[in-house]
């Protein structure tokens, strides 16, 4: 079965305690959802999803250590849960091409750009004195992209393949400003 995003968000919180990670579950969540709007209008919902649950296992593994196990672990939670979707599964799994799953579908390669966009668009709010997502312009996180030093972390090829789908990368970018903007209380930005 799949699962509705109330089935998921009770999955999310019995599995993750950290409040960063929940935070940037939320995050990814909303960049996904707004991707959707954009490339899969009937799927917002499922997109949503996949954001919200594809760092499911982060408490659960030794992902540090072993990168190829983050992703599948989510997977093993989800059949545990009787979650057998395995559009959801593959998506959760190729947003971290070090566990082997190479991204194919507009829904896969959003993940895989969602998740280090929405940690780059925070880290470039915390160079504003009030740290607030408000404050940050789309040509400020363009600036910072190209300087490879800024948020290092952050991988520029999993951003960029967003151009796999129909998008842009400055695409990405206003809907990350966007939805994350609209959730900023939530995401304490
Ligand atoms: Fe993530």
């Amino acid at each position: 079965m799949s699962i509705t995003r109330e089935q998921a968000h009770d999955i999310l919180k019995k599995y993750m305690v950290g409040e960063a990670y929940l935070q940037h579950s939320y995050a990814v969540e909303a960049i996904m959802r707004g991707l959707a709007k954009r490339l899969a209008p009937n799927d917002v919902e499922f997109w949503g999803i996949v954001g919200l649950l594809h760092d499911l296992d982060e408490e659960h593994c030794d992902w540090k250590n072993h990168p190829e196990v983050h992703g599948p672990t989510s997977v093993e939670i989800l059949k545990k849960e009787g979650v057998d979707d395995k559009v959801l599964h593959d998506a959760i799994c190729a947003h971290n091409p070090k566990c082997g799953v190479k991204a194919k579908t507009p829904l896969q390669y959003a993940v895989l750009a969602a998740d280090p966009m929405s940690g780059f668009v925070k880290a470039v709010a915390q160079i504003y004195p009030d740290k607030k997502i408000a404050s940050v312009k789309h040509k400020s996180v363009m600036k910072r992209f190209n300087e490879s030093r800024f948020a290092a972390g952050a991988n520029r090829d999993y951003m960029e393949s967003i151009e796999f789908t129909k998008l842009s990368l400055d695409d990405l970018i206003d809907v990350a400003l966007e939805e994350m903007g609209a959730i900023s209380d939530k995401l304490g930005l």
